[in-house]
C-alpha cells in the first residue's frame, strides 16, 4: 500500500499485519495516540452514492488525524456537468492532499488515481469495497485471535462486498465459501485468482458446515434497483435466519456491512441476536481507516 487503496490487491500480507497492529493501538488509545499524520492536509470526500458509516467514519477519522475533511458534492462539481475525470484529477492535485471517493465505476476511480498526484481511497464502487473488508477482517481477528477461520458469505456473490471479501480471504488466509445462486455467483476470474482460499457453493445449507462466521449484504446494491423483483425471488433461499445459522458451528457469529434489511437478506432473529457483531464491525471502520491513512501518508512522506 504505497499511494492508493483501490482494491485489496494494493495491500500485502505483511502490511495487513502491520495495519491490524496499528488499528488495535488507534482503537485502544483513541484520543491520545493519533499523532498528527494529516496535519495541514485537506482530504476531499466525494460520495456519488448514499453513505452513513463510510462518510461519517472517514470525516471523523481525518479530523482525529489532524487533517481537514472536505465534503465535495459531486452534483455541484463540474464533473457532474461533463468535466473529465482526468481534468478533475489534475485540478484537484493543485489543491488537496488526498481523496476518498464512492462512486459507480471502478474504472473511473482507477483513472482518477492514475492522473492525480494525491492518494485515492476507494470508499465503494460497483465492484469493490476494500475499506469495509479490512474492518471485517480486523473484527474477525479481534473475536477469534486469527483470520484463519471459516467464513460463509451468503447471498449476492457478485457484489462489491463478495468481491472484496474474496480478495480479503486470499490476503489473510481465511477460508471463504460464497453461497449464492448461479445467476449471482462470483466471476470465474476472481474465483481463480482467490483459489484455494475462496470457493463457491450453490447450496446454502451445505455451505454452512463448520462456519465460524456468516456474512451477508443487501440483495439490491446501490445502482441495481431495477433488478429488485428478480433478486428478491432468486435470492430468497439465501436469507440468513436462525434455522440456517443452526447449521453452522456452535459459536457462529454474524457479520453484515450494513445497512441491513430485516426480512430480506437477514431475519431479525439473527440480526438482533447475540450472534450478531455488526456494530463492533461498523465501529472498526473508523479505526481501520485511520490506520490505512496513517500508513499511506507515512509512506508517501518518506
Ligand atoms: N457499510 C457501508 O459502507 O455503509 P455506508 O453505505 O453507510 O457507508
Ligand atoms: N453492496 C452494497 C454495500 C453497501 C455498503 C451496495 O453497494 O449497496
Amino acid at each position: 500500500m504505497y499511494k492508493d487503496l483501490l482494491t485489496l490487491r494494493d495491500i500485502n500480507a505483511g502490511e495487513l499485519e502491520e495495519l491490524f497492529e496499528l488499528t488495535a493501538k488507534l482503537k485502544s488509545e483513541r484520543g491520545t495516540f493519533e499523532g498528527n499524520t494529516l496535519k495541514g492536509k485537506s482530504i476531499g470526500m466525494i460520495f456519488a452514492k448514499s453513505s452513513t458509516r463510510t462518510r461519517v467514519s472517514f470525516e471523523v477519522g481525518i479530523h482525529e488525524l489532524g487533517g481537514h475533511p472536505m465534503y465535495l458534492d459531486q452534483g455541484r462539481m463540474q464533473i457532474g456537468r461533463g468535466e473529465t475525470v482526468a481534468d478533475t484529477a489534475h485540478v484537484l492535485s493543485r489543491y488537496i492532499h488526498g481523496l476518498v471517493i464512492r462512486t459507480y465505476s471502478q474504472a473511473d476511480v482507477e483513472e482518477l488515481a492514475r492522473e492525480a498526484s494525491f492518494p485515492v481511497i476507494n470508499a465503494l464502487t460497483d465492484d469493490y469495497h476494500p475499506c469495509q473488508i479490512l474492518a471485517d477482517l480486523f473484527t474477525i481477528k479481534e473475536y477469534s485471535g486469527t483470520t484463519k477461520v471459516k467464513t460463509v458469505f451468503m447471498g449476492d456473490g457478485a457484489s462489491n462486498i463478495a468481491n472484496s471479501l474474496m480478495l480479503g480471504a486470499k490476503l489473510s488466509g481465511m477460508e471463504l465459501v460464497v453461497a449464492s445462486p448461479k445467476e449471482y455467483a462470483p466471476s470465474a476470474e476472481l474465483l481463480a485468482e482467490c483459489a484455494p482460499y475462496a470457493s463457491w457453493c450453490e447450496d446454502p445449507v451445505e455451505a454452512m458446515r463448520n462456519a465460524d462466521y456468516v456474512y451477508t449484504d443487501v440483495w439490491v446494491s446501490m445502482g441495481f434497483e431495477e433488478e429488485r423483483a428478480r433478486r428478491m425471488e432468486i435470492l430468497a433461499p439465501y436469507q440468513v435466519n436462525k434455522a440456517l445459522m443452526g447449521k453452522a458451528n456452535k459459536n457462529v457469529k454474524f457479520l453484515h456491512c450494513l445497512p441491513a434489511h430485516r426480512g430480506e437478506e437477514v431475519a431479525a432473529d439473527v440480526m438482533d441476536s447475540d450472534m450478531s457483531i455488526v456494530f463492533d464491525e461498523a465501529e472498526n471502520r473508523l479505526h481501520v481507516q485511520k490506520a490505512v491513512m496513517s500508513m499511506i501518508y507515512r509512506n508517501i512522506s518518506k
